[in-house]
């Protein structure tokens, strides 16, 4: 029986998780593939031995070893970040190996000198466990949504963001508190920063924009905003209105424009997206010839990434198998087909908006900020002030109609500068119902 030898670099969460779906469905894989995947070597700078199951892998702390060794078919990287992640997985290429990655980061940013790299030595690079942890979401955007023009992406694609905006909503667990379970369980990324300021979500974001519309894209041009200004005072407002707030990645295809961004949104409680709840993401697309398809699964997670990771793996070992290397391109698109789109500048947004202002309790303040929003053309949907105080501020809520972002921009510039107005303004767009 044909055997495909596997060199893993990273032994922490996922790697543990890959190594852990490799044992316990190895049988399930030989009556799938035919064939035998075998853990031919693991490397990890921290560990000194591998549980009792791995015994029999060698064990190394130096990743090059993996990388030179002619033995290894599929060099899975692991480890997350840019370097040494890039430099690891460029020589696994340039040694005529395949790759697989879960590294976010790196593609989305290193993405195109990668693939590039991979296709011109004719080997494949897999990257399923890159979004939406064990959704096999690459590999419907690539094969299964094929015969489409995908005219928007919408998804809740950070599973720490999600865990901690669904318990501080369920819970009213303060945001430090429910962090920390999700990096104990496993969940946030190594810098939790990523994960709560939406650049991991703009990761993903940046990887499925590639697909979908074959455009280069990198995660710096993808406007980001996290959840870490979002207070429990506006979980409870959101509720009032009849929302839940979700940290959302958002793209629709203008044809000559796309949107690209990533923010915090008001869902309407009887929205789909408003239920996803805890680790679980949820990935929408729109295609011209399917419809609507929605994705849901858990999004982080040492075993069911380890899914997506071992996915990839089989992918390439039928591949090599059926002499059909790069049968599928990597990111759907030929690399000679790839064209850059302008993006949708922020400014000319247009939707309903939400913002929380700290203003002193006075006569006249509510005239002033509504000046100020009539002078924009910003038209009031509904305000809301929440406690009575003679001295100090107060919460005071105001929900627009439909506004466009640079008007709004200006709008709070404004309000932001007058003297009843105590602390920043929060912003928080709410999903336009047609979206
Ligand atoms: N830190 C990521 C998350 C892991 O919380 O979703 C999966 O990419």
């Amino acid at each position: 029986m044909k055997e495909i030898k596997v060199g893993l670099i990273g032994f922490g969460t996922v790697g543990k998780g890959l190594a852990e779906v490799l044992y316990s469905q190895r049988e399930r894989l030989v009556k799938r593939t035919g064939m035998t995947i075998r853990l031919a070597g693991i490397a990890d700078h921290g560990v000194r031995e591998l549980p009792e199951k791995f015994a029999d892998v060698p064990l190394t702390r130096d990743a090059r070893e993996l990388v030179s060794n002619p033995e290894i078919d599929i060099i899975v990287e692991l480890i997350g970040g840019i370097e040494p992640a890039k430099t690891f997985v460029l020589e696994a290429i340039a040694q005529g190996k395949h790759v697989v990655t879960a590294n976010k980061a790196l593609l989305s940013q290193e993405g195109a000198e990668i693939f590039a790299a991979a296709a011109a030595r004719g080997v494949e690079v897999g990257f399923e466990a890159s979004v939406g942890g064990g959704i096999p979401v690459i590999k419907a955007l690539k094969e299964g949504l094929v015969a489409n023009r995908i005219l928007s992406i919408m998804g809740i694609m950070n599973g720490t963001a999600n865990y901690i905006l669904t318990r501080m909503t369920d819970e009213g667990i303060p945001f430090a508190e429910v962090l920390k379970d999700a990096q104990r369980l496993g969940f946030a990324e190594a810098d939790p920063t990523y994960d709560i300021e939406g650049i991991d979500t703009a990761h993903k974001l940046a990887i499925l924009m590639t697909m979908a519309y074959g455009m280069p894209i990198t995660h710096h041009q993808i406007a980001t905003e996290g959840i870490s200004r979002i207070e429990p005072m506006d979980i409870e407002l959101a509720r009032e209105l009849g929302c839940r707030i979700k940290l959302l990645a958002i793209s629709r295809n203008h044809g000559d424009h796309v949107e690209a961004r990533v923010h915090p949104t008001m869902v309407p409680q009887d929205h789909l997206l408003a239920s996803i709840s805890g680790p679980y993401n949820a990935i929408h697309f729109q295609g011209d010839t399917v419809g609507n398809v929605l994705l849901y699964g858990q999004g982080a997670g040492m075993i069911p990434t380890g899914s997506a990771v071992a996915a990839d793996v089989v992918d390439i070992a039928r591949d090599i198998q059926s002499g059909s290397i790069g049968r599928v391109p990597s990111l759907s698109y030929l690399p000679a087909e790839m064209r850059p789109r302008r993006i949708t500048p922020m400014d000319e947004l247009y939707g309903p908006y939400y913002f929380r202002l700290t203003v002193l309790d006075q006569p006249g303040v509510l005239a002033a900020i509504a000046g100020i929003l009539s002078k924009y053309e910003i038209s009031i949907e509904s305000v809301i002030q929440k406690g009575r105080k003679k001295v100090g501020a107060v919460p005071l809520v105001i929900v627009t109609h439909h506004a466009r972002e640079s008007a709004v921009r200006g709008a709070l510039e404004e309000i932001g500068n007058l003297e009843s107005v105590t602390a920043p303004v929060v912003k928080i767009r709410i999903l336009d119902e047609e979206e």
